[in-house]
């Protein structure tokens, strides 16, 4: 895969797609680790002499109508605290051939939410192309890691006019997650949490061989997932409300968890153990990422959505915890982690 070390990106116009899909709450963004883990790649770009970096992105799921809950813009505002000094421009996606007016002392700008043109999501090689246009594109980088399960014209259809090249989180995430498909250091752990069996039943099934332990808690192991191999262990005790329900791992299986974690050299952990948005019911949880974000020298790869965002605030209060990825993408590192065909990860040049 070429990624943006591999080109001169000097006096170049850089379109870069990232994946700043990131939660919204009454006009403000109430993640920034989306927004943080495209820095690297913009970074880069400015001191390797870009003229300008254009970044594009979809946010929530619009169906091709803009309006004030569907701008881009809450996830721009974050990009703009995180980046002072520079000026960074907003500017509405553009009319069909018509340029978009960006002035010389704007080296990094923003387009409106792709997906608030219908022509993102049906994979229309003239709505991507009249972007390019209007910017006057000469380079495609590809960095929206949580995207690239899409076939959509930002992710695919944009290959039929510029080469495209992998930005520095795609290259992260990639070389993190194929690492621990591929050659782990063992012993592997995998542990699994959240809610739906017809998820996480794939990865069970993947990972069953490879994995030297799999871990299952969460909703799936309350409501009695039953182990179909020696290596799967399944969480046997739970904390409990009043009513019965089971809500989080007990202490004898975290026990058990915490031992497994110890041993390992790499971790993959997708799902939470327990109901952890409400605290009573985070222990499980709150302790396997001390104890893997502890531990040096190994592989650790966080991912899924809720997993990522748990462990993103854990940080925020420990932050002598790291991890070697908290993957930015839900949807489709799962799906790179079951080896499917990722459309936008196909795209990039090789
Ligand atoms: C995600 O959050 O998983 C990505 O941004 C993709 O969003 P989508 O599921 O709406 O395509």
């Amino acid at each position: 895969m070429k990624t943006i070390r591999d080109i001169d990106v000097k006096n170049k116009i850089v379109l870069v797609r990232t994946d700043y899909n990131v939660p919204v709450k009454e006009g403000k963004a109430t993640s920034g680790l989306r927004i943080r883990a495209s820095l690297p790649t913009i970074n880069y770009l400015l001191e390797h002499g870009a003229k300008r970096i254009i970044l594009i992105s979809h946010l929530g799921r619009p169906e091709g109508k803009l309006t004030p809950e569907t701008t881009l813009y809450p996830a721009v505002n974050v990009l703009k605290k995180l980046l002072p000094e520079l000026t960074i421009g907003f500017y509405h996606l553009p009319q069909k051939g018509k340029q978009i007016p960006i002035p010389d002392n704007v080296k990094v700008a923003a387009l409106e939410n792709l997906r608030t043109d219908p022509g993102e999501e049906a994979n229309d090689k003239n709505f991507i192309k009249n972007i390019i246009d209007a910017v006057n594109a000469d380079i495609y980088v590809q960095d929206g890691f949580a995207v690239v399960h899409r076939a959509h014209a930002s992710t695919d259809a944009v290959k039929n006019f510029l080469p495209i090249y992998a930005g520095l989180l795609i290259e992260k995430e990639v070389a993190n997650l194929k690492k621990a498909i591929e050659n782990p250091t063992k012993p592997l752990l995998f542990i699994l949490g959240g809610a739906k069996v017809s998820d996480k039943q794939p990865l069970i099934d993947k990972f069953a061989n490879s994995a030297d332990n799999i871990f299952v808690g969460g909703k799936i192991a309350a409501d009695g997932y039953k182990a179909t191999s020696d290596n799967i262990y399944v969480a046997e005790d739970f904390d409990e409300n009043a009513a019965g329900d089971k809500l989080d791992v007990g202490p004898l299986s975290t026990g058990k968890l915490a031992g497994l974690i110890t041993d390992a050299n790499t971790i993959i952990w997708n799902g939470l153990l327990g109901k952890a948005e409400d605290p009573a019911y985070a222990t499980a949880s709150t302790i396997a990422a001390e104890l893997i974000g502890e531990k040096q020298g190994v592989t650790s790869i966080i991912c899924g959505g809720d997993t990522a965002g748990f462990v993103e605030n854990l940080i925020a209060d420990h932050p002598n915890l790291s991890y070697s990825l908290i993957s930015t993408g839900g949807g489709a590192a799962l799906e790179f982690l079951l080896s499917k065909d990722l459309p936008g990860l196909s795209a990039i040049e090789s």
